[in-house]
């Protein structure tokens, strides 16, 4: 492996494995991590924490006014390896990860203030390179210099299975059916809002993985970066 270090970026669908993908490469080439879906997240659970989210609207001008006091960190957990999310020194990262928030998410997202504070912190973030984020606006907003990006798709279905199994797993008693309608309703919100919207970067090489195992992704997803690095 050689030593230059790339900044890689990582976007698609809700569920697509993306998050998986990113961490696991990160770990094998010794890059840095980041989620910045996690980000987002964080600062939804801030609204519902601080009553900015009231019968489903949004509370723009209040947000507004604390956005500024929303810090928002990643740290690894000594016990077993994993990156976890912190909300004002908070460790939120179960949080952040309920239906509930999953719900909520894709409408603060949209927001023009949030986007814009996040993405700074996310550029301050890579000024190093040597990371792998993963996202929707990676490629085209937050690193639009990367080397390497990648934009990962699958089916709806698919997807919704993956979260229904991986729900399941951590004994989340939800229907497939709520989760496929979740999984549509963000990809609709995600490509149609008008800040940032999900799309393909121009340079960015499209890995659908409807039908791929996670062994034939990663060796993949390796032969992409060393393509880029060596
Ligand atoms: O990847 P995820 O499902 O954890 O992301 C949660 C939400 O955050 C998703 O609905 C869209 C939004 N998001 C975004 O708008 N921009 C990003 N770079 C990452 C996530």
């Amino acid at each position: 492996m050689s030593d230059k270090k790339i900044t890689i970026a990582l976007d698609g669908f809700s569920s697509s494995g993306k998050s998986s993908m990113a961490k696991w490469l990160a770990k094998q080439i010794g890059y840095v991590y980041a989620d910045s879906g996690a980000m987002y997240r964080a600062v939804t659970l801030f609204c519902l924490q601080n009553n900015l989210i009231v019968n489903d609207v949004i509370d723009e001008e209040g947000l507004k006014k604390q956005i500024g006091n929303i810090r928002i960190s990643f740290s690894t957990n000594a016990e077993n390896g994993l990156q976890e999310t912190y909300l004002n020194d908070v460790n939120v990262e179960k949080e952040i990860r309920t239906l509930l928030i999953s719900n909520y998410v894709s409408p603060v997202s949209t927001l023009k203030f949030v986007r814009e504070a996040l993405v700074r912190q996310q550029q301050e973030m890579g000024q190093k390179k040597g990371i792998v984020m993963d996202g929707r606006d990676i490629g085209t907003v937050v690193f639009p210099n990367a080397e390497l990006k990648i934009f990962v798709t699958a089916t709806p279905e698919v997807r919704a299975e993956r979260r229904f199994l991986e729900m399941q797993e951590k004994g989340d008693a939800v229907a497939y059916e709520d989760i496929l309608e979740n999984v549509k309703k963000r990809d609709y919100i995600d490509q149609n809002r008008a800040e940032s919207p999900l799309r393909k970067a121009d340079d960015a090489i499209v890995l659908d993985n409807s039908h791929l195992t996670i062994d034939e992704q990663r060796e993949w997803l390796l032969k992409q970066f060393e393509e880029k690095t060596r």
